[in-house]
Parts: C-alpha cells; structure tokens; sequence
C-alpha cells in the first residue's frame, strides 16, 4: 500500500529471491474455510478491464478464518519484526508529513489488536505470502485466476503482498505506488478515493519517476479539490477495487479495518516503470526536460532494458528511506490512545529491512 513496498517488490521480481514452499511459514493459523481458487467470480466485462479502468469489484476472502480476530493475533504474534510495519498519523489528509513510524516489535498480538481498536495506527504486515503459505496460496490463485483471464496482459505475476490492519479514524495519505496495485477489503468500513493516473493535475512526471528511484516516498502533495475528479467508495467486507498503474489513491477508516493489498508485475507494467526509471537516470541527467513516457516502440523498449540492465548491474544510486524510519512512540495497549512516548528516538525494527 505504501512506503518500503517497491523496495521488496524489488528483490521479489528476481526468481532466486523467492522463498521455496520449504522455508515458508507452518503457519499456526487455522487453514481457511473458503475454497481460495474461487474467491472472486468476474464477468468477462471486467476481467477485460482490469488494470484498464478503476473498477469496484467483489470477493469471497473476508469468509477466510485467515482474517479472524483469532488468527490475525496469532499472525502478529509471531511475525518477524523487520517486517512489521506501524505508523501513525494526523487528520488533515493535505498535511503527509504527519505520517509516523510507530514502535511495535516488543508488542504481542493482543496488545497490538487492544491498542489499534483504540489508538491511531496503520499496520502493514508485508510480505504476508512469503511468512506464510496459506495466505501465500490465496494470493498466488488469485493471480493465476486474473492471469488466466486477462489476455492483455503479459507475463503476469504476484509481486509485493501485504496485510492491513488499521484503527477507526485514521488515514493513508494520498500516495502512489510504483507497481500496479489493488486493495482487497476484508473487515470494517473505509472511504477510498482513487485519481487518475498519471494526469499531471495532480501528480507532476517527476514525482514517479523519483518514487521509481526511491528519492521520493510514495506520499505526495493533495489538496482537497483532487477529490472532484476522484472515483470515490465507502468500501465494506467482501468488495475490492482495482484501478490503472499509477493511479494515486488514499483512504480514510471509518471503523477497524482488515485489508489485503496485493500488486503484480508484467511486461507492459515492467516496461512502464523501466520508461520512467530510465527518465530519472538517463534523461534527466542530461538536463532533457520533456521526458517522454510512452512505451510502445523501439526506443521505450531501450531505455526500459538499459533501466534494468543498469539497475541489476547496482550501477544505479538508490535512494534510502528505510534507515529514516526513527521514532520516539511505541505502540501501548495499556495506554488510552494505544499509544506512549519513550524516553529516546530510535531506529524502528522495521527499518532494519534492508539490512
Ligand atoms: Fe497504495
């Protein structure tokens, strides 16, 4: 949904990355009671317009025992700090910078769940399918299933997963990620608001091209007027929306929250981030100002590969924002805004990811 993800979608589109089936998690999680291979049934209508057009869509996973109160403390319990996102923020949805990181590693599963449904915290646990198989299965099918049905796109397949788990009230800032992307509401109500992509009005060329090159994060300027040209939907269990690469999105909870974001990648996605990477550290450099970013053809096709080639050889300066993720609150369910201050600021241990 946001933040470090494109950093793991990174090293998860390389096939050596990839956790082997052996070394996943023997989650303690009750197996789900929803046959997966059938948790969403699309028309062909929009299967043809996936990733073309921002679409509400329907789902069968929020019947999983997966998302249980039960399992989801079971889950939080025992799952690896560096990949235990928390974050907390303000309410003016202009003002990004108010977004937060959170202590949570010495917490435990209830204490988390007793400090979310009275505090304001985001929860990202990511990489939810390589911690463990049977979210791991669900999602996988559920790519299978949009692969097999979606002949205009090419090569598709599960990128970065994670799991949300949010507080009534709060917000995600409006934001974009670099993958193509959608959210699979599970538990609670939200509002959701989705803009189009890549409209200058309210996302300038050089804002994905520096979240491409992880020099920006995936938080960006809004202001409120954007929402008259949003698609916009009060989201409740059982119902998804998908929505085009690069479509900036943002969310406000209305009650507790349990979410799926799930993103993949194919060839007309790679070709699309490889243009705009190839922009930052080609075409800018060169001081060219107007950058084109269409893909189809023989020259999109080469900066797109010299993007790659470049990126795997490391010949490309990253920016780093995992080691900025210092903070001086930790997550407190004895604490009547599930939340405390400490005595010192330091790293959270979901900063340490890339180390
Ligand atoms: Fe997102």
């Amino acid at each position: 949904m946001t933040d470090i993800s494109h950093q793991l979608h990174r090293d998860a589109e390389l096939p050596d990355s990839r956790i082997s089936d052996s070394q996943l998690s023997d989650s303690p999680v009750t197996i789900s009671s929803t046959n997966s291979t059938d948790g969403f049934d699309w028309s062909d209508e929009e299967y043809k317009n996936f990733s073309r057009e921002i679409q509400l869509l329907k789902h069968e996973y929020h019947k999983s025992e997966l998302f249980s109160d039960e399992s989801l403390i079971k889950l939080l319990d025992d799952y690896p700090r560096t990949w235990l996102q928390c974050y907390t923020m303000g309410t003016n949805p202009e003002n990004h910078n108010e977004w937060t990181p959170v202590h949570i590693a010495e917490s435990n599963g209830t204490e988390i769940m007793q400090a979310l449904k009275k505090g304001r915290i985001w929860i990202n646990a990511v990489n939810i399918d390589k911690y463990d198989k049977h979210y791991g299965k669900l999602i996988e099918e559920m790519y299978t299933k949009i692969s097999a049905n979606c002949p205009h796109i090419h090569n598709l397949r599960n990128a970065f997963n994670a799991l949300l788990i949010s507080s009534p009230g709060i917000q995600v800032y409006y934001h974009l990620d670099t993958d193509p992307n959608m959210l699979w509401h599970i538990r609670g109500v939200k509002k959701f608001w989705v803009y189009p992509a890549r409209d200058k009005r309210f996302t300038p060329q050089n804002y994905i091209e520096e979240i491409v090159a992880q020099e920006r994060h995936e938080n960006m300027p809004y202001q409120s007027w954007y929402d008259d040209h949003a698609y916009s939907v009060s989201l409740e269990e059982g119902q998804a929306v998908s929505w085009p690469q690069h479509s900036p999105h943002r969310v406000e909870n209305v009650t507790v929250n349990v979410s799926l974001t799930s993103s993949y990648e194919s060839s007309e996605s790679r070709r699309l981030v490889g243009v705009h990477g190839a922009n930052y550290y080609f075409l800018k450099k060169l001081g060219i100002k107007n950058r084109p970013t269409n893909t189809q053809g023989v020259v999109p096709a080469l900066k797109s590969f010299s993007y790659y080639v470049c990126n795997k050889l490391s010949l490309l300066k990253k920016g780093s924002r995992t080691s900025t993720y210092v903070s001086d609150i930790k997550v407190d369910a004895n604490s009547e805004t599930g939340l405390s201050k400490m005595k010192i600021a330091s790293r959270t241990a979901f900063s340490y990811i890339d180390e």
